[in-house]
């Protein structure tokens, strides 16, 4: 019977940093002031050498995840711990994976591993990473490793980690390694090679035994850019906000899915990259929605609400109808999807408890309605490192501070989650009969 998997998601490194040498480990270590608007963020207590131990620490953390009810727990393969050097893979990195399996399945959890969040081996980003077609047999390779590794104990796998993202904040903000701003050609080239590589490790981790029984899967960020008014005084906020919203590439990945074509265009120039794979669409067999907000602009570029949304920290909404959008879109792709990341930056934790009611909500109404939504984790288990802003940005269920001050403390706000985890049943079949019911009853606004 098909599982509702109930979950949490994390990422290893934003948990335990690197044992060596990352694309991400150098730039928390670089200074590079122009381009990264979060490198002040990251200075003193906000460096991943002082993280959660997640590598350490994981039995009690997925002790924790099973005390929220969760019965999956999402987490990424560090390409950079288990292969520092080329062609070497460290004996202990795949001994710990192999123990995190362990500790999963004696809590009766099921593992959902992603190959690439965002971050990989200094070596590859030395040799070009994501931005060279001639890397692809390299992504490749560690996926079949990876699946020989551990092929036969972890069923859902997703080649990636939002790859419109890891370009976004690359490429044309200037965020996130290799830092650069602005670079719309080479924004374009880098997801077309990130597709490309998810095209081909799929049917390379197919081909190996037990490749038949994975479920591969592609995880993607869905957010759309749009503005607070129309007027004469929005004519700057509009543009920017249709460029935000293709820059960030929803739109781009959904065309790929739906017809296998890659299409990138610039402003002023049109088309710059226009593939169609002669294999169709692209293969994938579960669609992974990362979801947390829409963005709002004022005139004045600021971002804001439409309708006195709560505005969370990283200054998006509430904004939970999106979550159906982002569903009911998604299922053009005719797979199963699931929530693979949704949560809120929420440092007094006053918006948690909402956020998580109505999101977790909108999934039960997508159910009702016949869409084929098998999973929802919350992003994420504990307060960890996020990316640019360091440790400003609190979504954990538990809350932790790098000064000490606090060590997996359960949030207030986290509550309704455990609520939904631990009364809901487990399968769809059972699920989907509890919100027809609850909506025959009208008793739950679903
Ligand atoms: C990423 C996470 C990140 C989260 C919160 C997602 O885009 O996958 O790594 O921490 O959003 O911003």
């Amino acid at each position: 019977m098909n599982r509702f998997q109930k979950g949490v998601a994390i990422s290893v490194w934003q948990n335990s940093g690197d044992s060596g040498d990352s694309n991400w480990t150098r730039y928390t270590k670089q200074c590079w002031p122009l381009s990264s608007m979060g490198w002040s963020a990251i200075r003193g207590l906000h460096n991943i050498d002082n993280n959660t131990d997640f590598w350490n620490r994981y039995k009690e953390d997925i002790g924790l995840a099973k005390q929220l009810g969760c019965t999956s727990f999402r987490f990424s393969i560090e390409w950079a711990r288990v292969e520092p050097k080329r062609g070497c893979i460290d004996p202990s990195a795949v001994q710990w994976y192999h123990d995190i399996l362990d500790c999963l399945a004696e809590h009766g959890m099921e593992p959902n591993a992603t190959l690439h969040h965002f971050v990989h081996p200094g070596w590859f980003e030395d040799l070009g990473g994501f931005t060279k077609e001639a890397n692809i047999p390299i992504f490749v390779g560690w996926a079949v490793k990876a699946f020989e590794l551990w092929g036969d104990r972890i069923k859902l796998w997703a080649t990636f980690n939002e790859p419109t993202c890891y370009m976004f904040l690359g490429w044309i903000v200037g965020i996130a390694p290799p830092a650069k701003m602005l670079d719309f050609t080479g924004a374009g080239r880098v997801l077309q090679i990130m597709l490309k590589c998810h095209t081909a490790a799929y049917h390379a981790m197919r081909k190996l035994p037990g490749g038949e029984k994975a479920q591969i899967g592609l995880v993607s960020h869905h957010m759309h850019f749009l503005t607070r008014g129309n007027g004469l005084l929005y004519c700057a906020a509009k543009p920017l906000a249709h460029w935000l919203t293709y820059w960030l590439g929803w739109d781009v990945v959904d065309h790929w899915m739906l017809t296998g074509e890659f299409k990138w265009k610039l402003p002023l120039v049109g088309d710059w990259i226009v593939e169609k794979d002669p294999a169709g669409k692209p293969p994938c067999d579960w669609w992974g929605i990362n979801y947390y907000s829409r963005c709002v602009l004022s005139w004045y570029l600021q971002p804001t609400t439409l309708n006195k949304e709560l505005l969370t920290d990283m200054y998006y909404p509430v904004y939970p109808e999106g979550l159906y959008h982002a569903i009911e879109r998604s299922s053009a792709y005719g797979i199963p999807m699931y929530v693979t990341e949704t949560g809120v930056a929420d440092a007094l934790d006053t918006k948690r408890a909402v956020m998580i009611d109505t999101y977790f909500k909108e999934v039960l109404r997508a159910i009702g309605d016949g869409y084929d939504v098998r999973g929802f984790y919350y992003w994420t288990l504990v307060d960890c490192f996020e990316w640019a802003t360091g440790y400003a940005m609190k979504f954990g269920l538990y809350a932790w501070e790098p000064d000490g001050s606090k060590d997996r403390m359960l949030k207030d706000g986290s509550r309704p989650l455990i609520r939904f985890y631990k009364t809901l049943p487990d399968t769809m079949p059972e699920l989907k009969a509890v919100v027809d019911r609850a909506r025959k009853q009208k008793d739950v606004d679903l």
